[in-house]
């Protein structure tokens, strides 16, 4: 399969490549490296640099290709940073979306992933949200991606969205929401103290990031449609990460507290019963193993032997 990945070069587009060219498909990466880096990117990927909110830079990058199928990871994705940067997160997630799906057709292209967030598009969810749940984005990144979710469902391509919980895993942004893990694992690497903020009770579903991959590649198979939640369906607060960590690491060289922080929600967590029941994903790695594998990734933990 040929495959055309949007924000291949970030951080969840660049281990979709990984998986793709592990499996043996030919890969296709548009990406402005605006938030991503070459060095996430696999050299076996063919890179075109482009803005994929400009149609005729999108086109000219992509002239003359085909394509059997796309995964749609670009997108800007700061919560906090939405709110200050409206125009700049519409045009690149809405109008962004809508360019890639009318180039979708023109590539050939008849399965097309489209990559969403559970953690910001349900709102509060003192209970894990069901994909029924009606949706309620606090922030414009969330108000965008559930609009791009709609253009996804009305563009006439066989689509399925993924609303992704907190990924973590190698090559982790820090400054995300899931990127308290890559903090925090960056402390204990370097023996520093690690900062929890307010009563460290607040939640969030954590899943690792080729955990997560898996469920994209089987969405490629073409077999399902609509949209499914990819999480574990387990609300884990700071507190309780500190001490899986404990668990992995050995203890922090210090816990510091600091003022509570504004943050979305207090409880962010995606049911993914459903994605378990059509056969298309459910979660294999534990937070512990998945923990783990990012301090031997990231070097704070030696490989075991
Ligand atoms: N990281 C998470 O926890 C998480 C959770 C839910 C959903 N998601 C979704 O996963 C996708 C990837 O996010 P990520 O965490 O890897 O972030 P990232 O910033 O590492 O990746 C985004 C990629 O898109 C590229 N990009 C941004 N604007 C672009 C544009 N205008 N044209 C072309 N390329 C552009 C960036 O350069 C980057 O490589 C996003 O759609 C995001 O909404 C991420």
């Amino acid at each position: 399969m040929r495959v055309l990945v949007t924000g291949g070069a970030g951080f969840f587009g660049s281990h979709v490549v990984d998986a793709l060219l592990a499996r043996g498909d030919a890969v296709l990466v548009v990406d402005d490296l605006s938030t991503g880096d070459l060095a996430n990117l696999d050299k076996r990927a063919v890179l075109k640099i482009g803005d994929v909110s400009d149609p005729a830079a999108l086109a000219k990058a992509l002239r003359g290709e085909r394509v059997d199928s796309v995964v749609h990871c670009a997108a800007k994705t700061k919560v906090v940073e939405s709110m200050e940067k409206e125009a700049l997160y519409r045009r690149v997630i809405v109008d962004g979306t809508r360019n890639v799906l009318d180039v979708s057709k023109t590539l050939g292209a008849s399965v097309f992933v489209n990559i969403s967030t559970g953690g910001a598009i349900y709102g509060e969810t003192p209970e894990c949200a069901a994909e029924t749940a009606p949706t309620a984005p606090e922030s414009n990144y969330g108000r965008f991606k559930a609009e791009a979710e709609r253009l996804v469902d009305l563009s006439g391509l066989t689509s399925i969205t993924l609303r992704l919980a907190n990924i973590y895993g190698p090559r982790q942004r820090k400054d995300l929401e899931g990127g308290v893990i890559a903090i925090f694992i960056g402390c204990w690497k370097r023996g520093e103290p690690i900062t929890v903020y307010g009563d460290g009770s607040y939640q969030r579903d954590y899943v690792y990031v080729s955990d997560v991959v898996e469920g994209v590649l089987v969405a490629l198979g073409g077999k399902h449609r609509g949209v499914y939640n990819i999480g574990t369906g387990v609300a884990t607060s700071v507190n309780d990460l500190v001490s899986a960590l404990t668990l992995v690491l050995g203890p922090p060289a210090d816990i510091r507290s600091a003022p509570a922080r504004r943050v979305e929600v207090l409880r962010g967590c995606v049911d993914p019963s459903k994605a378990a029941r059509d056969r298309l994903w459910r979660p294999q790695i534990s937070l512990a193993d998945g923990l783990r594998l990012t301090a031997v990734a990231e070097g704070a933990l030696a490989a075991p032997a």
